[in-house]
């Protein structure tokens, strides 16, 4: 029998309760949410492997003899300094870019072209492009006039007659001679928002429908970088596409042998299109910038202290880019990018990962001139990746003792360890920093193990720890698993909340579990108790309960771990509810079931109702099974 009081709330649940960790890791930005089909579409990227097929190489563009394309680098002193110059000495000469693993078409569906071109010598006057099958079946083509030796920008579109999930681009020519090529940009019409050259629309919508609190970005370790020198810099990603530099992902396998060697960073998602997603789905957004050291599970690079100023000025600057009067510098960078109005940023993350000393030394020098500049500003700092030990403890005492705002906490561990930590919060301190759980995820095997999977016992075990997360929401104010997003042919990392290819997506059982606690989030914490105590693990029941004074909703949240289904009676105290409860259950007894391409909600939500009698709602808890119940408060 659970005691479920509504007449008191004991906390208020922040808005940014439950939100989403976005990192380029697994394809997720180049290759997956920004929509660019194109691989290396500048041609700044010149590691082996850089999208771009070289004509003998493939089996539709045998014939080297017919032309030669050179990757020229200019000595203009700019990001895109590199373009194509293409000698076509025959008309079977071709070009062929390969995509991300491919490039998803589908029938029926428009796909932008865009190009800028400059004519040599010759007599180049048409260049034509097709997406090709893996048979090399033309889906569709569009031939653009060439003139002059101007580099200008050309347009087309190609309507694809088929669905293919491999396609490819191909250029060939009309005459011969020389063409310079840069900026080669094919993107679907049919974007989030419909926005030209903008995100992939099926991956935001899933984001969306979680209606997230926040939205952190970029990182994760791709903030730290490998080097101090190859970190994420913010503000090489704003202002026009073509002039933002490229980047060696932190996760590409030039330097640790996983299969990605063509993973780099366009940038084409940047932090005025981040800002505007988050914009976009109502999330506030929560920008994690470097501080100044590089990945402590690599180089571990450091910044002498004093040469830390321009770290410090980019946090600042970022914060006038997000908030600043459009008079302002980099208030201005943002109107003339569309969006005159600020972003109404509050939070900024310093460092990533971070532990020990040189961390903390770190970030008191941003803290002092964050805090000096922005007192509104929300700092978060770091803490590890440990969510315990020695690093963690001293972290935790020096950041508490700096008087720090929030806390972001890291955890990769078993789905035993997620159950049995339920209580993790339950005794925390309440005189120190509020506590961002940013990074978590139950591991089915090793952690980030290629074996791992997001199957049904990691999702439940997280669902189980979550209740735990919301019974000390006074504490515990923003949640997000990671990693958010993986490509299937191309990810570094798992198990991730959503896998896509370039066709399609689908959530995982732990994205369902993420939305189900984020669509229920509720305004105000109620207690939950049985005999008078929290449920957290005893006979393998967890539970937690918010209210939605808005909505006038309570919603009950319930994990049942166990082999058995359990009986529960639930006495509904201080408030009256109408008579139809709304339950959303998911449950298997098939641990190890996963959601996939092919049985994309295996694992989902199902929804039903109850009656309540009088004030009570009887229930059965299936085995294995995450369920909330929804009252309408009267
Ligand atoms: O989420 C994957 C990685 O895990 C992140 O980049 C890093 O912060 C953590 O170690």
């Amino acid at each position: 029998t659970l005691e479920l009081d509504a007449g008191t709330s004991r906390a208020p649940i922040q808005p940014t309760m439950y939100g989403i960790f976005f990192e380029d890791i697994n394809f997720a930005a180049d290759g997956g949410l920004y929509a660019e089909m194109v691989k290396n579409r500048s041609f700044e990227f010149t590691l082996p492997k850089t999208g771009w097929l070289e004509p003998n190489t493939d089996p539709f563009s045998l014939n080297a003899r017919s032309g030669k394309s050179d990757i020229i680098k200019t000595a203009r002193d700019q990001a895109n300094v590199n373009f194509l110059r293409v000698t076509v000495k025959g008309p079977d000469y071709v070009l062929l870019n390969e995509g991300f693993r491919g490039m998803g078409v589908k029938a029926g569906a428009d796909y932008d072209l865009t190009f800028d071109a400059a004519v040599g010598a010759g007599d180049i006057r048409q260049a034509t492009f097709a997406l090709i099958d893996t048979a090399g079946n033309v889906l569709g083509q569009t031939t653009v006039d060439l003139a002059g030796a101007e580099r200008k920008e050309y347009a087309g579109t190609i309507r694809s007659r088929a669905t293919a999930a491999k396609a490819r681009l191909r250029v060939t020519f009309t005459g011969t001679g020389v063409v310079d090529l840069d900026m080669v940009s094919l993107f679907p019409r049919d974007t989030w928002k419909g926005r030209k050259k903008g995100l992939r629309k099926d991956l935001v919508q899933l984001l969306d429908d979680m209606d997230p609190g926040f939205l952190r970005f970029p990182g994760g370790c791709i903030v730290e970088g490998r080097t101090l020198a190859r970190r994420y810099q913010w503000k090489k990603t704003v202002g026009p596409v073509a002039d933002r530099e490229y980047l060696v992902n932190r996760w590409n396998t030039e330097f640790d042998h996983r299969p990605t060697p063509d993973y780099y960073q366009s940038f084409g998602l940047g932090f005025f299109e981040y800002f505007q997603l988050a914009e976009d789905m109502g999330a506030e957004p929560l920008p994690i910038l470097s501080c100044g050291m590089a990945c402590q599970f690599n180089t571990g690079e450091l910044v002498p202290m004093d040469e830390l100023d321009p770290y410090v000025q980019d946090a600042l600057d970022l914060i006038e880019f997000a908030n600043g009067d459009v008079t302002t510098p980099w208030g201005k960078v943002r109107r003339d990018m569309g969006h005159p109005e600020p972003f109404n940023l509050k939070y900024i993350g310093v460092g990533n990962e971070q532990w020990g000393e040189e961390y903390i030394e770190r970030y008191k020098v941003f803290n002092e001139a964050i805090s000096a500049a922005y007192p509104d500003i929300v700092i978060v700092s770091g803490s590890g990746p440990f969510p315990d030990g020695e690093f963690f403890e001293y972290g935790m005492q020096q950041l508490t003792d700096l008087g720090a705002e929030l806390v972001d906490e890291h955890y990769y561990r078993s789905p035993e360890w997620f159950r049995e930590n339920a209580t993790r919060y339950d005794d925390y301190p309440r005189d120190g920093p509020k506590i961002f759980a940013g990074e978590y995820a139950a591991q089915s095997v090793a952690i980030a193990s290629p074996d791992n999977k997001n199957n049904w016992n990691t999702a439940l075990s997280e669902a189980a720890y979550m209740t735990g997360m919301e019974r000390n929401a006074d504490l515990v104010v923003m949640t997000s698993y990671a990693p958010l997003m993986a490509h299937a042919e191309a990810w570094q990392w798992t198990p991730d909340m959503i896998w896509f290819d370039n066709l399609e997506s689908y959530g995982t059982a732990n994205y369902y579990v993420q939305k189900m606690y984020a669509n229920h989030a509720g305004t105000d914490l109620l207690s939950v108790t049985e005999g008078g105590e929290p449920l957290t693990g005893r006979e393998d029941l967890y539970a937690s309960a918010v209210k939605d004074t808005e909505r006038k909703e309570l919603y009950l949240k319930v994990a049942n771990t166990g082999r058995e289904p359990q009986r529960l009676s639930v006495d509904l105290k201080g408030a009256r509810a109408g008579a139809s409860v709304r339950v959303l259950t998911m449950a298997s007894d098939d641990l190890e079931a996963v959601n996939s391409f092919s049985a994309p909600t295996r694992l989902s939500p199902v929804e039903s109702t109850v009656s309540l009698q009088g004030n009570t709602l009887d229930v059965t808890v299936p085995s294995h099974a995450f369920v909330v119940y929804t009252f309408t408060l009267q």
